[in-house]
C-alpha cells in the first residue's frame, strides 16, 4: 500500500518479521515495582545500592525465555543492556556497575543473544543514553536527584564530555564483542530546559559509531536526530493507521507491555485479555507496523507465570494464523465491519473482531475474489456475490477456537 521512506539501515527482513520480544531486565526487579523506580521515589544512590548488592537471579534460563519467544512466533528480541539506572548486564570495561560485580558474579548478556540466536531470532539492544548512577551525567529534570536542594552544586565536577565518551566506549563494547547486532535502541531524549538531547550524547557520533561497527544496523529514532531514524517507536498506544513523519510514510514499530510496567512489577494488575494481545497484533500489522511485546523477568532470572501465560496466547494464535503476519502489511482494501485486513501480494487475510451471526458483508471485493478458506483447518466458505460486488461470506454459527479466526481471501491476480 504505501512504500515507506528508505532506510539506511536494512529493514528488509525487519518488514517482514513483524512481530518480536522485547526485554527489560536489570536490578529493578527486585524493588518490582516499575523499572523507574529510582526515578519516581527520588532515591539516592545509597537508597538504591541494596538492589546491587543482593541480585542475584538463581533460576535464570536464557533457553527458556527465547524458547517461549520462539513458541510464540517472535521473530527477533531487544534486550536492555543498559537501563536509565546505569546498570549493566554484561562484563562492560568501563564501570563497576555490572552484572558481574553481583552476587550474581558473571556476564548475563551474551548468554541470552547465545540462546536467542541459536533459535533463529535476530537480536537487538536497547541501550539507554540516560544514566542515573553515572558520575558524569548531570541532574537534569527527570533525573531522580532532581529535587535536592543544591541540584546546582550536584553538577559542579559533573562533565557531560566524560560521559560522552562512556557511551561511545559502551556502545564499542555492545557493537563489537556479541556477533552480529541487528537493531539498536537509543533510549531516550528529552531535549530543552534542563533536558538532554544530540549534543549531550553526541548523536551523530552515535550513529555513525553504530553503521561503522554493525553495517546494515537498524537505529530506532530517539537520538534526537531524525536523519539517523530507520524505524519510529510509537509507544503504549496503538496507532490506526500507518505511521507518518513529516508527510512521509516510515519504518515503524511500536512497544507494548503485557501489564503496564516494562520492569518486572509484582504489584500491577493491568493485565491484557488474551483478546486484546491478540487484535493489538494484528492491528499493528493491518496498519503497516511491527509489535514489539515486553516481558520483564523477575529477580530470580524467570518469567512470570502471568507473562508465560500470555505468550502463551499468541502461541497458540501464531501457531495456525502466522501466514496472516509475517510478509503481511496494510492492504488497500477497506475492511468490512469489525475487522482488520492484512495483505501479501494476492493473499488478503480478513481478521474477524467481531465474530457475526452466519454472514460477512464484504464490500467491493466481489469480483475480485476467487476463493476462501479459514486459515486455521483450511476448510473452505462459501460466498456469494451480488450486483452491487459485495461479497456474502458464509460462515459456521459457531465461532471457532481462536481469539481471531482468520478467513484467508485468493484474489483473483
Ligand atoms: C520509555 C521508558 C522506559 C522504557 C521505554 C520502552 O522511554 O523510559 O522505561 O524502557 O520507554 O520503550
Amino acid at each position: 500500500m504505501y512504500q515507506p521512506k528508505a532506510t539506511k539501515g536494512n529493514t528488509d527482513w525487519f518488514v517482514q518479521d513483524r512481530f518480536g520480544m522485547f526485554i527489560h531486565w536489570g536490578i529493578y526487579a527486585l524493588p518490582a515495582r516499575h523499572e523507574w523506580v529510582k526515578q519516581r521515589e527520588e532515591m539516592t544512590d545509597e537508597q538504591y545500592a541494596p538492589y546491587f548488592k543482593h541480585f542475584n537471579p538463581v533460576n535464570f534460563d536464557p533457553d527458556s525465555w527465547a524458547e517461549q519467544a520462539a513458541a510464540a512466533g517472535m521473530k527477533y528480541m531487544v534486550i536492555t543492556a543498559k537501563h536509565h539506572d546505569g546498570f549493566c548486564l554484561w562484563d562492560t570495561q568501563f564501570t563497576e556497575y555490572k552484572a558481574p560485580n553481583t552476587p550474581w558474579g558473571g556476564d548475563l548478556l551474551g548468554a541470552v543473544v547465545k540462546a536467542f540466536r541459536s533459535r533463529g531470532l535476530r537480536v537487538g539492544f536497547y541501550y539507554s543514553l540516560i544514566d542515573w548512577h553515572h558520575p558524569d551525567f548531570t541532574v537534569d529534570r527527570i533525573h531522580p536527584l532532581r529535587n535536592q536542594p543544591d541540584r546546582a552544586g550536584l553538577n559542579q565536577g559533573r562533565q557531560m564530555r566524560r560521559y560522552r565518551e562512556y557511551l561511545k566506549n559502551q556502545v564499542r563494547e555492545l557493537l563489537t564483542n556479541f556477533g552480529r547486532i541487528d537493531i539498536i535502541w537509543y533510549d531516550f531524549s528529552y531535549p530543552g530546559e534542563a533536558g538532554k538531547g544530540r549534543d549531550d550524547w553526541d548523536s551523530a557520533g552515535l550513529e555513525a559509531l553504530s553503521r561503522e561497527l554493525q553495517p546494515g544496523i537498524i537505529i530506532n529514532n530517539r537520538l534526537d536526530l531524525p536523519s539517523a531514524a530507520d524505524i519510529y517507536t510509537p509507544e503504549q498506544f496503538q496507532p490506526r493507521a500507518w505511521v507518518h513523519v513529516d508527510g512521509e510514510p516510515v519504518v515503524w514499530e511500536t512497544c507494548q507491555t503485557f501489564s503496564g510496567s516494562w520492569g518486572y512489577h509484582r504489584d500491577e494488575a493491568t493485565w491484557k485479555s488474551p483478546g486484546q494481545l491478540i487484535r493489538m497484533l494484528v492491528n499493528t500489522v493491518a496498519s503497516g507496523g511491527n509489535l514489539l511485546m515486553n516481558v520483564g523477568p523477575t529477580a530470580r532470572g524467570e518469567l512470570d507465570a502471568r507473562a508465560e501465560a500470555a505468550l502463551a496466547v499468541y502461541r497458540d494464535w501464531m501457531a495456525r494464523h502466522s501466514e496472516a503476519i509475517y510478509g503481511c502489511s496494510a492492504s488497500a482494501i477497506a475492511p468490512p465491519q469489525d475487522c482488520r485486513l492484512t495483505q501479501n501480494g494476492d493473499f488478503l487475510y480478513l481478521h474477524i473482531f467481531a465474530y457475526p451471526f452466519r454472514h460477512l458483508h464484504f464490500d467491493g471485493i466481489g469480483e475480485r475474489l476467487e476463493y476462501a478458506e479459514f486459515l486455521h483447518d483450511g476448510s473452505e466458505i462459501h460466498f456469494s456475490v451480488d450486483k452491487k460486488n459485495t461479497a456474502t461470506l458464509d460462515l459456521p454459527v459457531r465461532q471457532p477456537d481462536a481469539q481471531v479466526p482468520v478467513v484467508k481471501l485468493y484474489l483473483k491476480s
